[in-house]
């Protein structure tokens, strides 16, 4: 087998087979495949595509190119979520202690935020002392002692993602959906899991913006789940605007301690609820052994009641504190959330006009954030944990002129104004009330 040869099919719409995909992974990780040459192949996919056997295969070989978590000798179901990323959304950190309390196993690699996106890894470091490089071994003291852990990508598991998800960047590759749904889904499948659910993000601040193109990569990455034996399911969930009334590392973190205390935003305890009915139901399809059901309103209602129980009593909170601690935080931090990072300066954004706020850019708020310096525009770039915005009034909402409904939180005074203005730019204002949005907009189920 020739590398050049294979380009070559694949540049001309050919179906490669997956001895054929795993050669150019396997052979450019061991050295033995020029970078230049497995560039050539991703453009040759991006302009071709893949077909859904060549995404598994390359899923496959991204697993195979570095350790996956064995997790054989660990009690219970392993479940994790996995979100396609968006603004303010904090799901993971509600979620991860929620499900090990209810007695699931959650062991997430999660990552770091990049423009307009935050990252689970970026919220969960401004609990000072909080670790999120342990090794493979540490990670499984973590999962047996506290039912999760919550860490960042190592080199030990899937260095192929790494390095191709690099040379994607580089070579204006990134947006493909066969590349986009083998680097998630090899991530995820590195975990060991038994299930997974999937968040799949549309709208102005999501990586799919069209819905239609969101369910396309939902079913793409439930097929890819499914063939490698994990039982997986995609919600396709909106991020037209910001998830819950934080934007921001530290910002975020505090919506999640109330969260698990009890205090939610709507929209944030919807896609939740839904989020944890999925792990719970796919959980209960993996011990019996049966396919997953689309959820009806009684037995979405059942588990959302069991839900709300670990949340009101206080264990939800407890699995927290235990694997802050377990990942050397200062649990006191969250204990104490005014211990958290604050930004020096605070400004009220007011509202120009009287009316209801029928639009909130996901895209725009999440570009404000980062100009606060709550985000980065390169991957080397450093985060301020305590930057970000607080929403006072969502979509829906009426506002009065002059009145304040966001507070813009920064450490660097001289990006207020413009961060003013962006988020601004971003906000609708009118005299009649909108309808309410859909937050969840499909699931898809294996077929
Ligand atoms: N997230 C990933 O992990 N990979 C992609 O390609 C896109 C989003």
């Amino acid at each position: 087998m020739r590398a050049v040869d294979l380009i070559r099919k694949k540049r001309n719409g050919g179906e490669l087979s997956g001895p054929e995909i795993s050669f150019l992974v396997e052979g450019n990780i061991k050295g033995q495949i020029p970078d230049y040459q497995l560039a050539a192949f991703l453009m040759a996919v991006y302009a071709n595509g893949m077909s859904p056997e060549e995404t598994i295969a390359l899923t496959g070989a991204m697993v195979s190119s570095g350790k996956k978590l064995d997790l054989g000798s660990v009690q219970g179901v392993k479940v994790d979520k996995h979100s396609t990323g968006g603004v303010g959304d904090k799901t993971q950190i509600i979620l991860a202690p929620l499900m090990a309390a209810m007695g699931l196993k959650v062991p997430s690699i999660a990552g770091r935020g990049l423009g307009h996106t935050g990252g689970t890894i970026d919220k969960l470091s401004s609990i000072p002392g909080f670790r999120t490089d342990l090794g493979v071994e540490e990670l499984m003291e973590c999962l047996r002692a506290s039912g999760f852990f919550i860490n960042g990508q190592t080199e030990e598991i899937n260095p192929a993602d790494k390095k191709i998800y690099a040379m994607r960047d580089a070579t204006a590759t990134v947006e493909s959906l066969p590349l986009i749904a083998a680097s998630i889904m090899s991530k995820k499948l590195s975990e060991g899991l038994d299930a997974l659910v999937l968040d799949v993000k549309t709208g102005s601040g999501a990586l799919t913006k069209d819905l239609e193109e969101a369910k396309g990569l939902a079913s793409l990455m439930v097929r890819i789940g499914e063939s490698m034996g994990v039982r997986t399911a995609a919600l396709v969930t909106d991020m037209d605007a910001p998830l819950g009334r934080a934007v921001g590392n530290a910002l975020e973190l505090k919506e999640c301690i109330s969260a698990l205390k009890g205090s939610f935003a709507p929209d944030l305890m919807e896609v939740t609820m839904a989020l944890a009915a999925w792990m719970l139901h796919l959980a209960d399809a993996v011990s019996e052994e049966t396919r997953p059901q689309r959820l009806g309103e009684s037995l979405l209602k059942r588990y959302k009641d069991e839900i709300w129980d670990y949340i009101e009593h206080g264990d939800a909170f407890a699995k927290l504190l235990e694997c802050v601690d377990a990942q050397h935080g200062n649990a006191d931090a969250v204990l104490n959330p005014s211990l958290l990072p604050t930004a020096s300066h605070i400004k009220p954004v007011l509202s120009p006009w009287n009316g209801y706020i029928t639009k909130m850019d996901a895209f725009a708020v999440g570009h404000a954030s980062m100009l606060l310096g709550a985000g980065r525009g390169r991957m080397d770039e450093d985060v301020d944990p305590a930057a970000g915005i607080i929403i006072g009034k969502k979509p829906g909402d009426a506002v009065s002129a002059e009145t304040p409904f966001a507070t813009l939180h920064t450490n660097d005074p001289s990006k207020l104004k413009e961060a003013e203005e962006v988020f601004l730019s971003g906000i609708e204002i009118s005299g009649r009330e909108p309808s309410k949005k859909k937050l969840i907009h499909d699931v898809i189920l294996p077929g």
